[in-house]
């Protein structure tokens, strides 16, 4: 990577005040519990780093997209606590605002290779405006800015990308390594490439499918995306999600990927379902003949199977986005099936976005992943070629740090 690391602070850092910005933004069930904590466990490596070196850390994050400070369900206070779990023996300290007084008063008390952790930045408009005021007063609480949040690099917020004006700023080791990766998975990709590419709405994506026309050797469409193409294709859909204005897109999309010699390949059978709902009666049909009155909710076996022979020869493999509605457990075999059989081959395998990473993660099935990318909008963002707002804003490598 291009921009300057935490290395690079090493001889610096015993008894400065370092901001780092992680991306904590982890997905909370209804009672407020943590359903997933890979982004947690992602950040450690650095906050480890950071803390043994002897600095003073004050971690920020966002939580969900919180409107004002009385979103109360969305305090990051229970991330503080599952943090806390993984750091036995570290003082950590919970500060219930991001600026003003008390959190002047807790950056004051804190010691080398202690933590304060900072209520959700988003708590305050002034964050995502990227208002320089706020920006500024959030690097007037430390020595340098650490950026380790990749998921939450493509926003131009105060604590991503303003705060980094104002005081010497290095990417952190998720960061660089999420870069790293991606990196190299665009420039020489290991072939044949194979892209997954899952989730509701077709326009999301256009951008990232476009650009993954250049790259890849087989695109594999499914979850709510697929009925848009199916549709465009001629096919009935039932009452199954459609994204209209994309249509044409679709219709082109297919005609390009010949042109390329691309295989996109769409799904062949649908577990189609009469109400979104787990308990709703269900039976598996042609994807291109659902009845009307049902709506797709999964791929199906043949499909699983006709994706496992593009997966069964691939190099690389990069996935995002579920193929079913993975929250139901009877509409999560689509997915399920597809991350067994990718595990199953030699390809190195790359999986990003919250839902389809979490699902990995919950069928016990994430050690068998090359990586588990914490981005999503961000990793897709990258694949597209757009600058990501920030990382360009730190020092670059080799700046001389003081
Ligand atoms: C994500 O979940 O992709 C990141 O945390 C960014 O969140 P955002 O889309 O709310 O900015």
């Amino acid at each position: 990577m291009e921009k300057a690391t935490v290395r690079d602070l090493t001889d610096n850092l015993r008894g400065k005040r370092v901001l780092l910005r992680a991306d904590l933004n982890v997905p909370m069930g209804r009672g407020g519990e943590i359903l997933d904590e890979t982004r947690i466990t992602a950040s450690l490596y650095t906050i480890r780093y950071l803390l043994d070196q002897g600095a003073r850390l004050i971690v920020t994050s966002h939580l969900g997209r919180p409107k004002s400070k009385s979103d109360t369900h969305l305090s990051l206070k229970p991330v503080f606590d599952r943090l806390g779990t993984h750091l036995p023996g570290v003082k950590m300290k919970f500060v219930t605002d991001t600026i003003g007084k008390s959190v002047d008063a807790a950056v004051k008390s804190l010691r080398n290779g202690e933590l304060l952790m900072l209520e959700n930045v988003r708590f305050y408009k002034e964050e995502t405006a990227n208002d320089p005021a706020h920006a500024k007063k959030l690097a007037a609480l430390a020595d340098y800015f650490v950026n380790d949040a990749f998921g939450a690099a493509h926003r131009a917020h105060a604590s991503t990308e303003g705060v980094a004006h104002y005081i010497p700023s290095v990417s952190g080791f998720l960061l660089e390594k999420e870069i790293k990766i991606l990196g190299e998975l665009t420039r020489a990709p290991k072939r044949p490439l194979t892209v997954i590419m899952g989730g509701k709405k077709v326009s999301d994506k256009i951008g990232v499918l476009n650009s993954l026309l250049e790259i890849a050797d087989n695109i594999l469409i499914g979850g709510g995306m697929s009925f848009t193409f199916t549709k465009a294709r001629g096919g009935k859909i039932g009452n199954s999600i459609l994204d209209e204005p994309s249509l044409d897109y679709c219709l082109n999309v297919g005609l390009l990927a010949r042109e390329r010699g691309v295989n996109l390949v769409l799904p062949i059978d649908s577990v189609v379902a009469d109400a979104f709902s787990n308990d709703a009666n269900t039976q598996t049909v042609p994807a291109d003949d659902i009845p009307d009155g049902w709506e797709g909710l999964d791929i199906g076996p043949k499909t699983i199977a006709e994706f496992g022979k593009y997966l069964a020869k691939s190099g690389t493999v990069m996935w995002n986005g579920p193929l079913g509605v993975c929250e139901f457990e009877n509409f999560s075999h689509g997915t399920r099936g597809v991350a067994q059989a990718i595990v199953e081959t030699e390809a190195v395998s790359i999986i990003g976005g919250g839902d389809s990473a979490s699902a990995i993660v919950n069928m016990g099935l994430a050690p068998r992943f090359t990586h588990i990318s914490t981005g999503g909008g961000a990793t897709l963002e990258y694949l597209e070629g757009k600058k990501l707002p920030g990382v360009e804003a730190l020092l670059p490598s080799g700046a001389k740090i003081v």
